[in-house]
């Protein structure tokens, strides 16, 4: 029977089962079979959920690329192992073998050592989506040095507080980048946050757009040169598996970003086995996630996870309206790609075009589609399992966290059902729980409650970067012995989990729990109604009180705000009761949200209770600028 790969419900539930029972025996077994190893492990882990300390294969020794690249060589060096569509589709995709890619990695591995970098030195990655980008990754792993990605959307100020915080030695990028119409000038941005950046020795700067950059002596050096002279073969660095592959930030509720630790030999074989069964990968399949190598998605499943299955990965450089809103579309039909990853919000976006626009291609090379990043809505679900799916690939629905490494609960492609809007089953080895405000476990099934882990699993994060405190505050003491998600989740009559959303986002009202999720979707039943976020701001007499942000469409002639206002609240009342009922309503322009989509509430929090004076890390947002108008027209 095999380990690695989940052939039916039954072996699903058998493996499911066995992760359970003899976790030590199951994944000694999956990381045994299909990895290389200079050593193997004494002890599969040595955990302990208390003090958040966690090793997995505990003293092996690996080299992750060495699994992601030249243990692929003999069979398949000419295979393809990353398509680069760019940009502009008028530019000429790119089809890197893995003979090549091996080729492209020792030359910059080779250019990051002779230019000083170590094992165990930190390098920021601030690059396009192009293949310097994923050969920069690549050639940190295969030298030991920790890379830290930070998403080339960022301001210099947000890449100044990463490079800073993990005491980056140097930095990678290009002169600029493209997406869409826009040309990013990232060289410039750099600039901007080098002179705040002391631990900073070198940039290293890549070309893209061929724009004239200004080069500072002794710190900036053309990439190209270098790799020209580089030699094109290399030693990979033994690493041990607890040696740190990368750190990558993530927004903390409060606060400064969270450096999230990843590491070596639990991250590999976690992202591998998730990629095969997650996406029922084959052979000859072509893979292709559009999130940004700048995200854990972008990290597990563009990269580390397809590579180490040997398989064939799009790296798209341009965004989902560029030239129109065909162009998801149009590259899954020219790439012939076999599964399809994207975001709830892309989908959302894209499903309010016209349907012309996905009904020109047939679509057929699909097999399985995928959503991450947020809780996907009914409707939207729908639209992409009818339109893009045709109703025949099982469309994935993948809980799971930067802190998690990999996906944690999703339907396994013709394995489990799928019922929409449900992440429905935990992989094998992932134990959810539910608690309740008392931190009990929530036993049996229809109940809702705090969703935790309560068994390590070998991707979980293992720090945050020199905040160990903090990162066992975060996640590991509102339920001692548990990891705690932030999320809420739902458990139907038959075990499925559905994400209903951060559990952060309760308040209580005269006493009352609310959740505000509940009620916006009331909210957004009302036909002039865009989208709503509500929060808590404090009363006098209520405790909390309910302050919402709502977005209009065309309210309809001979209305007025004022009606709608009173017909939104007549709407909650109805459906959820008159405890729910919002104090005060400020219709907006805009949200403040992340570039994954998620709203950033703790800003509206602050808006809401008047407080302007420090909103915290803004450097995620996708719309800075919509702060100050909200806060400018704040009732
Ligand atoms: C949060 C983690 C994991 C990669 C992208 C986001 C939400 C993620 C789902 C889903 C409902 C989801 C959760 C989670 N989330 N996937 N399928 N259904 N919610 O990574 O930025 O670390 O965010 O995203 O709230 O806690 P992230």
């Amino acid at each position: 029977m095999s380990y690695y790969t989940i052939n039916d419900l039954e072996h699903y539930f058998k493996m499911y089962k066995k992760s359970v029972r003899e976790p030590r025996k199951f994944w000694d077994r999956i990381a045994d079979e299909n990895f290389v190893w200079y050593q193997k492990w004494e002890k599969v882990f040595d955990v302990d959920m208390q003090e958040a300390k966690f090793k997995w294969f505990v003293d092996a020794k690996v080299n992750i690329t060495k699994n992601c690249i030249d243990r692929h060589l003999a069979r398949k060096g000419e295979k393809t192992a990353i398509i680069f569509e760019p940009n502009n589709p008028d530019e000429e995709a790119q089809h890197i073998s893995y003979n090549e890619l091996y080729k492209r990695v020792s030359k910059m591995a080779n250019v990051l050592r002779e230019q000083g970098v170590k094992k165990g030195d930190r390098v920021c990655i601030y690059l396009p989506m192009i293949p310097d980008l994923a050969v920069a990754v690549l050639a940190c792993a295969r030298i030991g040095a920790i890379h830290s990605v930070v998403f080339a959307g960022f301001s210099a100020g947000a890449l100044e507080a990463r490079v800073n915080d993990c005491g980056a030695k140097m930095v990678i990028t290009s002169d600029g980048g493209y997406r869409g119409d826009k040309t990013i000038n990232l060289k410039g941005i750099v600039d901007e946050a080098m002179p705040k950046c002391p631990s900073i020795e070198k940039v290293l700067v890549a070309k893209r757009t061929n724009s004239d950059v200004p080069m500072q002596e002794g710190r900036d050096f053309w990439l190209q040169p270098l790799l020209d002279k580089a030699l094109d073969n290399s030693v990979a660095e033994i690493m041990d598996s607890e040696d740190p592959l990368f750190i990558l930030y993530t927004s903390g509720s409060t606060g400064k970003p969270k450096g999230m630790l990843h590491t070596t030999g639990g991250y590999m074989v976690y992202t591998a086995y998730t990629f095969k069964n997650v996406f029922n990968y084959q052979d000859e399949d072509i893979f292709w996630c559009t999130a940004d190598i700048g995200w854990i998605t972008g990290h597990s499943y563009i990269l580390y996870g397809p590579l180490l299955n040997g398989a064939t990965t799009v790296l798209f450089e341009g965004v989902p309206s560029y030239p129109d809103f065909s162009r998801f579309w149009e590259v899954i039909e020219k790439h012939k790609v076999t599964q399809f990853y994207t975001a709830p919000t892309a989908i959302r976006s894209l499903s309010k075009e016209s349907l012309e626009y996905v009904q020109k291609f047939p679509l057929r090379s699909l097999k399985v589609i995928g959503s991450v990043g947020e809780p996907i809505n009914e409707e939207a679900w729908h639209w992409y399992n009818d339109h893009v799916g045709g109703k025949r690939c099982p469309l994935v629905d993948t809980w799971w966290q930067t802190e998690t490494g990999g996906i944690m609960i999703s339907p396994i492609p013709f394995v489990t059902p799928t019922k929409p809007t449900y992440a429905s089953l935990p992989l094998p080895g992932i134990q959810p729980v539910l608690m309740d405000e008392l931190r009990n476990e929530i036993e049996g099934n229809q109940v809702t409650g705090s969703l935790c882990i309560k068994f390590p699993w070998p991707s979980i994060a293992r720090t945050i970067w020199g905040d160990h405190q903090r990162y066992k505050e975060t996640y590991f003491t509102a339920f001692p012995g548990k990891y705690f998600t932030g999320d809420g989740a739902l458990r139907d009559e038959v075990g499925y989990y559905r994400i209903t959303g951060r559990v952060d986002d309760v308040v209580i009202v005269s006493g009352h729990n609310l959740g505000t999720a509940p009620i916006e979707d009331a909210i957004n039943e009302h036909p002039a109604v865009a989208e709503s976020a509500i929060v808590g701001f404090p009363h006098d007499i209520k405790g909390n009180a309910l302050y919402g942000f709502i977005i209009l469409k065309e309210i309809g002639e001979g209305r007025d705000r004022a009606n709608v206002a009173k017909e939104i609240n007549q709407l909650i009342s109805d459906q959820i009761g008159p405890i729910a009922k919002l104090d005060k309503i400020q219709f907006v322009s805009g949200l403040p949200k992340t570039r994954s989509g998620k709203i950033m509430r703790r800003i509206l929090r602050k808006i809401a209770e008047g407080d302007f004076s420090n909103f915290g890390d803004t450097s995620t947002l996708l719309n800075p600028e919509i702060i100050d108008q909200i806060k400018n027209e704040r009732v």
